[in-house]
């Protein structure tokens, strides 16, 4: 991500989505997390935009990797923070320190399950939330993200 004339955005994968395919696919699809990858990575290829791509189970480490946007030339982030949603002050608070643009998504509807999963920490401070389109919303938040830059 050290272009300075390309389109930077930054895929970051939270907590149990290196599990994906695996892991109760009725809930979140039969993609695994490279599958998902692999179809951002195809949408980008001949344009001027550089994927990155990170995926951690730890808090710290979804932190440390928002906090490196300052110095890398990230234009534009695209989260999924899984399980942190609904609990991380301090990842919300890593993303509006650095102050990109970015759009919050989930492959299930999280409004239409438990009720602990009905808050996010950070759906005001997103773009915009895409959430119960499966791992097309990863798409369709790619393509917002590439023609807004
Ligand atoms: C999720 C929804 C979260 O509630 C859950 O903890 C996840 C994945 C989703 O993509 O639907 O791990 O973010």
């Amino acid at each position: 991500m050290e272009n300075a004339n390309a389109k930077n955005i930054l895929i970051i994968h939270g907590p149990n989505l290196n599990l994906l395919g695996i892991r109760e696919p009725q809930i979140y699809g039969g993609n695994t997390l490279q599958d998902i990858n692999r179809n951002l990575s195809k949408l980008t290829e001949n344009t001027d935009v550089r994927l990155g791509f990170f995926q951690s189970n730890a808090e710290s480490a979804l932190i440390d990797r928002v906090q490196q946007t300052m110095h890398d030339r990230t234009n534009f982030i695209i989260i999924n923070p899984a399980a942190y949603t609904h609990t991380s002050i301090a990842l919300r608070d890593a993303l509006a320190a650095v102050k990109l643009p970015f759009i919050e998504v989930h492959l299930s509807n999280i409004y239409s399950r438990e009720s602990f999963r009905q808050q996010s920490y950070f759906s005001d401070l997103a773009i915009g939330v895409i959430s119960g389109l499966g791992a097309k919303g990863y798409e369709l938040a790619l393509r917002y993200a590439m023609a807004s830059l």
